[in-house]
């Protein structure tokens, strides 16, 4: 223990040693391994030199400085990160892109990743759900394939577990539109007056996306019926994978999306604490509280301070690869994934999911192998886990199978899919 009044510090080198040696205990570090179990890649060289080079100068990006709010004539929040500034709303720009957007009216900001957010997100939608004439009671729509931060949000906006609403899915794990329209209507009978819709394009476990287009169709129906809806997409995974597939599948603002989620820390090679919360201008005002501190007296995102030197990496990543690189990344992923799952489909205590993006989910048949199988792929070099995950895709309350979900990332080669499936053979 320290004495917590005086504690006279280490010398540089001692300190430097003992830090190599903690990250000498990170075998997932190296990304050399099977990682199958494991979204993360090694960053990007570029994004590696752009991050050192400004973290030196520690710039604070505080507050939104996306395009629209800059159109609009919003003051700027802080003074002196004009550089870093800028590099963040061409990157956000090109985010917004990606998610099917208009960067002129479409903004957003960075933040740690996916977990806060989605927070934005959700805060940005209950408030707004929350302002309008009569509004009582507003519900979330999701699926059980929605990634667990979504409960997280909830529960800190304080929505209660029954108002959190499961759709079921239809066969590729996606929302179930026509069943949802059913229930929907039903929710009129419990004065509900607002619907959160939560929608995955890229779901954790298998890749599954909903289609945003069907779930906007039912605004005008809910609308009549005096409901108002807002729509918000968990893109963290899927933002960097779906519009770079041979055949760009589109989940955002053009399918109906109030608000987008992508995470550059995942699939976008920029090291971790970088996610990106997108949305329509309009839904700023609903969140944004005074900030007397700062030079544009208001203030509407999760974060205070926020790291620049994130927005120069991500910035420096959309540069130098261009769209066109990263999506020959993610297809060769693609084609790995297509690879690991012809030799899977043959392995018989598994049924093979394949979603839109560069993963499997092997769902268990057989449960008397879960426990030699975690032995052999929960740690090195595979680092899985075995998941909970719905037995039936049509029925919410289903009792829980278990899977594994299985990630072809760049660095994932031929040969230690078959070694996997050597070992998964048992
Ligand atoms: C679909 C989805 N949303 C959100 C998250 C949470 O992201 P983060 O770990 O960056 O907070 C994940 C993480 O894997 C995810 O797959």
């Amino acid at each position: 223990m320290k004495d917590p009044y005086s504690w006279p510090g280490q010398a540089t080198e001692l300190v430097m040693r003992d830090a190599e040696s903690a990250l000498g205990e990170c075998s997932c570090l190296p990304w050399e391994w099977a990682t199958f179990g494991y979204p993360g890649r090694a960053p990007l060289p570029v994004a590696l030199e752009a991050l050192t080079l400004a973290q030196k100068i520690n710039p604070n990006n505080i507050g939104d400085h996306s395009l629209p709010f800059r159109q609009a004539g919003h003051k700027q929040t802080e003074h002196g990160f004009d550089g870093t500034q800028r590099l963040e709303r061409e990157a956000i720009a090109s985010l917004v892109q990606l998610a099917g957007g208009d960067p002129a009216t479409t903004g957003g900001y960075l933040c740690e990743g996916g977990t806060s957010a989605n927070l934005a997100g959700l805060w940005m939608g209950r408030n707004y759900l929350r302002a309008q004439p009569g509004a009582k009671r507003t519900v979330i729509i999701t699926t059980r394939l929605a990634h667990y931060s979504i409960l997280k949000a909830a529960d800190i906006l304080g929505f209660n577990p029954n108002d959190i609403i499961y759709a079921p899915c239809n066969r590729s794990g996606g929302i179930s539109v026509c069943d949802i329209t059913e229930l929907a209507y039903r929710l009129q009978s419990e004065r509900i007056t607002g619907v959160l819709f939560v929608c995955t394009a890229g779901s954790t476990m298998m890749g599954s996306v909903d289609d945003v287009s069907q779930v906007n169709e039912l605004r005008a129906g809910l609308r009549l019926a005096g409901i108002s809806t807002y729509i918000h997409v968990d893109a963290a995974f899927g933002g960097f994978v779906l519009p770079f597939l041979a055949k760009p599948v589109r989940f955002g603002f053009d399918q109906g999306a109030d608000s987008v989620v992508i995470d550059p820390h995942k699939m976008g090679g920029v090291p971790f604490g970088c996610g990106a919360i997108l949305y329509r201008e309009q839904y700023a005002g609903p969140v944004a509280v005074k900030a007397p501190y700062l030079n544009s007296e208001q203030d509407w995102t999760i974060n205070g301070s926020r790291s620049g030197a994130n927005a120069v990496a991500l910035w420096a990543v959309l540069e130098e690869q261009g769209f066109d690189q990263l999506a020959k990344c993610v297809q060769q992923c693609i084609a790995l994934r297509d690879y690991a799952r012809e030799l899977l489909d043959q392995v018989d205590h598994f049924q093979v999911h394949v979603g839109q993006t560069n993963q499997l989910c092997l769902e268990i048949t057989d449960l008397s192998v879960v426990e030699r199988l975690a032995s052999r792929v929960c740690n090195h070099p595979y680092y899985m886990h075995v998941a909970p995950f719905p037995r039936r895709f049509d029925d919410p309350n289903c009792q829980e199978g278990r899977a594994l979900k299985m990630i072809l990332m760049p660095h994932h080669t031929k040969q230690m899919v078959d070694e996997f499936v050597r070992q998964v053979k048992l």
